[in-house]
């Protein structure tokens, strides 16, 4: 392959542009592991990237998509050889490191893992980061003292990336997840991932003059942030968590500190780029544990690269379904 297929972001004069390019194999970074991509995936912040918008992207050019699965060209670490099949997800990536959508990628060896076992290329997309985030949220709750057995765990923005991965193995641990959605027409597909109830994002992001509410959930998996998250907090029962991990309702937090200092309840923050590479493989070896591939599949959508900006679009707007995996080769 002499030349690459690229998505690729540039700023000249203060102007920001973004397109399709052709780039020499020369011309990526430096790093390790050289790596044909098969798929990379959509998140949010992809979506926010791919549509210029600003926040994201901090060094240019830059070549978006912050997670990539593929196999191995050459390595200059002992860690990966050629032939291997590998997976990156949030590192830096689409921010100050290249991403995932080109035919090829070059990444330094700390930020590669192998491919878990008994998963597909396509399907570690179908995880990704927002797979990733969704896994480590539950391993916050679990190290948090949440076990399987009390109240139900809620789940917010249920129906995208990282509420429909935290449903089905939630799940899985034998919890029951109730998912908050803003999407009625999404009951049937959430209660397939195995969603006791399925509940309107309107209940937890509606006002109230009470600090807190009926203890209702024993924890809470919240991509939403802003008045739900504000909500969860409200009706968390004594001693509970909620792994905050997004801000797909907005990034502001109005709240009091009753529920802190009077149910004693745990605000855990959950950042899935600063992770080491094995800490990496362990949230892996859950994912491969405690996510069931049946329900994996069913979350999967493959979309060329070539529709990229379409689909950007569509996942800021609240549109997508579950997990979009996308093909760099088409
Ligand atoms: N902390 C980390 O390291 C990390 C990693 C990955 C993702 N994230 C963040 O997690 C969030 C979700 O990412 P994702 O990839 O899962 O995105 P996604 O697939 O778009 O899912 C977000 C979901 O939130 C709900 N939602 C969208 N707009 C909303 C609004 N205005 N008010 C209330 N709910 C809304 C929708 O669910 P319903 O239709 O079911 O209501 C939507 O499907 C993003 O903010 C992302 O940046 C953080």
């Amino acid at each position: 392959m002499d030349l690459l297929n690229a998505f690729v972001i540039r700023q000249s004069d203060s102007k920001v542009t973004g397109g399709f390019e052709q780039l020499k194999r020369e011309e990526l970074p430096a790093g390790d592991v050289l790596i044909r991509v098969a798929y990379s995936s959509l998140n949010y912040k992809d979506g926010l990237a791919v549509c210029l918008k600003p926040g994201v992207v901090r060094s240019y050019p830059m070549v978006p998509g912050i997670d990539l699965a593929g196999t191995v060209v050459e390595s200059a670490s002992p860690d990966f050889t050629a032939g291997q099949e590998v997976v990156v997800t949030g590192c830096g990536t689409s921010e100050t490191i290249w991403g995932g959508y080109a035919q090829m990628a070059r990444m330094k060896a700390e930020h590669v893992v192998p491919l878990p076992a008994g998963m597909s290329l396509k399907q570690a997309m179908g995880v990704g980061t927002a797979g990733f985030t969704a896994m480590q949220s539950v391993m916050a709750l679990e190290a948090h003292g949440l076990k399987p057995g009390g109240k139900p765990v809620v789940v917010t923005g249920a129906a995208g990336g990282v509420g429909s991965v935290a449903v089905a193995i939630l799940a899985k641990l034998g919890y029951q997840a109730v998912a908050s959605s803003g999407r009625a027409e999404m009951a049937g597909y959430l209660k397939a991932l195995g969603a006791v109830e399925v509940i309107d994002r309107a209940v937890l992001a509606a006002a109230s003059p009470k600090p807190m509410e009926a203890e209702k959930f024993a924890g809470a998996v919240d991509s939403v942030g802003g008045d739900t998250l504000a909500g969860v907090l409200r009706m968390l029962a004594a001693g509970g968590s909620v792994a905050a991990c997004g801000l797909a309702g907005g990034p502001k937090l109005a709240t009091t500190v009753f529920p802190f200092i009077l149910r004693g309840v745990n605000l855990l923050g959950i950042d899935s780029v600063r992770v080491n590479n094995a800490g990496r493989r362990a949230v892996w070896q859950r994912v491969v544990a405690d996510l069931p591939l049946g329900k994996l599949d069913s979350m999967i959508t493959v979309q060329p690269l070539s529709g990229i900006q379409e689909l950007g679009a569509r996942i800021l707007a609240g549109q997508t379904r579950g997990r979009v995996v996308v093909d760099v080769n088409a």
